[in-house]
């Protein structure tokens, strides 16, 4: 059994940090192909090792719109229609949205009224269907940059592949 222990990333160097998360996250991954297990290890994994993150955690495609999964925070919306929010939004471009300002994001869904700062990854697979959204929110504005950015979706990719 693979066991998993609180090691300090060191995110000063943010890419070094994320590629330390990476490894971590495929090694925590490995071996098993479980959607809601893999999931919940990754929200686990991502919400131990950031500082300045409130929520962690992911939305899965079901009947045509967004619905919670495992996640780390307070209790979230349940349900997201597509275009809706930067969750619905990041869905329906099918691109990552990156929100320094959640504020000046029309739409933004305030689940936390501490949120102040939101990044979120669509989630889609190798035959092209979107599977879901990972999304991270911060209380400090500006905490997620280009680096984040690409480091989480590397972290995205690696949760994806598990489940192949
Ligand atoms: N703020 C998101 C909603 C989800 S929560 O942040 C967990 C949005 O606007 O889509």
């Amino acid at each position: 059994m693979t066991t998993y222990t609180s090691v300090p990333y060191d995110f000063r160097d943010k890419p070094a940090g994320y590629a330390q998360l990476a490894q971590a996250l495929s090694g925590l991954l490995a071996g098993e192909l479980d959607l809601i297990a893999n999931a919940a290890n990754t929200a686990a994994l991502v919400y131990d090792a950031l500082d300045e993150v409130n929520w962690v955690g992911f939305y899965f495609m079901q009947g045509g719109e967004l619905v919670v999964g495992p996640f780390q925070g307070k209790p979230a919306c349940v349900r997201i229609p597509l275009g809706k929010g930067v969750c619905g939004g990041a869905a329906s471009r099918r691109e990552t949205l990156l929100v320094r300002d959640v504020n000046e994001f029309p739409g933004h869904i305030a689940c936390d009224a501490a949120s102040r700062s939101e990044v979120v990854i669509p989630l889609i697979r190798n035959d092209g269907t979107l599977l879901g959204v990972l999304d991270l929110d911060s209380p400090r504005p500006a905490r997620f940059d280009e680096q984040d950015r690409k480091g989480l979706e590397t972290l995205a990719r690696i949760f994806l592949a598990s489940l192949d």
